[in-house]
């Protein structure tokens, strides 16, 4: 579906992502860990036309979009949840779902997002930047899913929650999954990744340290906790 190689990106002399190679298969959940700064949202931008400066190959459903511009990227089917959520504060969850909605390009509505997430159904004419940070993450979700991606880029969703809210926003993943939705979701707690992911990916540096499938890593934890420095 989508797969990244040899991907080199900077920004201006400075080289930041170093040959990466990466691939989520379809209906998959492919993760990647990695610490701060270590090249985890310059791969994102990467993917979507935001970093300019790149060489290697880019494969979305048989194109190497590498060379495309973001505005057509966008058109090709890549949903993005941005690190941060980055929601519009002053319009309401109904207006920040609505407001890039594509039309009849699929299956997902107002309604089946409010199915998903009844969070967001209960606080629908609510002002967004009045909503908690899990709801915010839900919406920015939401709003991915408006404009009926074919994969979904996810810069950690659960960032600056509490446990319970991970648990939510997880929960709701785990059903996009079902649903046969492909993802890529960038995240730094080892344990949330592994909770969903087909395939786990760790950045060090901009370069892949470890690529395999979560029961492997949860054998050779040591190496996990090696390459993201937790003790
Ligand atoms: N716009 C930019 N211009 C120059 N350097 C940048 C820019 N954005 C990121 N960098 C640098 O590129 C490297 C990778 O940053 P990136 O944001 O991809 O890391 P990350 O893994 O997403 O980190 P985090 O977990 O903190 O979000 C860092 O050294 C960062 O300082
Ligand atoms: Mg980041």
């Amino acid at each position: 579906m989508l797969s990244l190689k040899e991907v080199h990106s900077f920004y201006g002399a400075s080289h930041v992502l170093h040959g990466v190679d990466l691939e989520v298969k379809k209906g998959s959940v492919v993760t990647l860990l990695g610490r701060n700064g270590m090249g985890k949202t310059t791969t994102i931008h990467s993917i979507i036309g935001f970093v300019t400066k790149k060489q290697g190959e880019i494969w979305l459903e048989g194109e190497n979009i590498i060379s495309l511009k973001s505005h057509q990227i966008a058109k090709k089917g890549i949903g993005i949840v941005p690190q941060g959520r980055r929601i519009f504060t002053t319009l309401t969850v109904r207006e920040n779902l609505t407001v890039f909605a594509e039309q009849d390009k699929g299956n997902w509505d107002l309604e089946r997002i409010f199915d998903l997430f009844p969070r967001l159904k209960e606080r629908e004419k609510t002002h967004a930047g009045n909503l908690s940070g899990g709801e915010q993450s839900m919406l920015s979700i939401g709003r991915a899913l408006m404009r009926n991606p074919k994969i979904l880029l996810l810069d950690e969703p659960t960032e600056g929650l509490s446990p319970l809210m991970v648990g939510e926003v997880m929960d709701v993943l785990l059903k996009l999954k079902e649903k046969g939705m492909s993802m890529l979701l960038v995240e730094q707690n080892i344990a949330t990744a592994l909770s969903i992911a087909d395939d786990v990916y760790i950045l060090n540096k901009g370069e892949v340290v470890y690529h395999d499938h979560p029961n492997e890593l949860r054998g050779n934890m040591d190496i996990a906790y090696h390459h993201l420095a937790i003790s």
